[in-house]
């Protein structure tokens, strides 16, 4: 595991208390849709099976994986699709669920792939937003938390692979 030196930035009992929240509002929004909920790999893992217990509605699971980081810190700026969906979302209503938005570009890219595919609806949810790092308009429908324009990790996120099973979110002080 690399040694980086995190701080806090998000407990677990406030990620917990807030996921719940975002629950009980999406749960109001999608009931009687027929909802697809879409996990973005690999780091929505976390948020997206918390989230989904508090959704009290029926609704199918499907997984799509991109990379965007590679091993770096940065976007290198492209996305690339690594895992795509098992099923048709024709005509159903989408709910999908990412991370962290930062460039906006992860998000953008997926809407437009989906669209695509003719669902009946979107909508997004991400954990994290972090409004200072956005380059190029993103409309995200539920956002879990607005957080500074500093790398992070835990939770699902990772930093080179590792330090996605931390329970709370750190903010990194250094990257060694
Ligand atoms: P975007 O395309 O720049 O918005 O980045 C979206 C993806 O980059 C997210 O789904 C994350 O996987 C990754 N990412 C962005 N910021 C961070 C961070 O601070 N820590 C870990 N991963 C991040």
């Amino acid at each position: 595991m690399s040694n980086l030196e995190i701080t806090t930035l998000l407990s677990e009992e406030k990620i917990q208390n807030r996921v719940a929240e975002l629950g009980k509002e999406l749960t109001k929004k999608l009931e009687g849709e027929e909802v697809v909920a879409v996990c973005v790999l690999k780091g929505a893992l976390m948020f997206y099976s918390d989230l989904i217990r508090h959704l009290n509605i029926d609704l199918k699971s499907e997984f799509i994986g991109v990379s965007s980081y590679a091993d770096r810190a940065k976007s290198s700026g492209e996305v690339k699709l690594t895992l795509d969906l098992n099923s048709s979302v024709k005509d159903k209503h989408i709910l999908l669920v990412e991370d962290i938005v930062d460039t906006g570009l992860t998000l953008n890219y997926l809407k437009k792939l989906l669209q695509a595919r003719q669902p009946k609806a979107i909508t997004t949810a991400s954990l994290l937003l972090k409004p200072d790092a956005l380059q190029e308009k993103c409309d995200i429908d539920y956002v879990g938390f607005e957080i500074p324009n500093d790398f992070v990790v835990g939770y699902g996120l990772d930093y080179a692979g590792a330090y996605r099973n931390l329970p709370f979110i750190g903010q990194v002080i250094s990257l060694n």
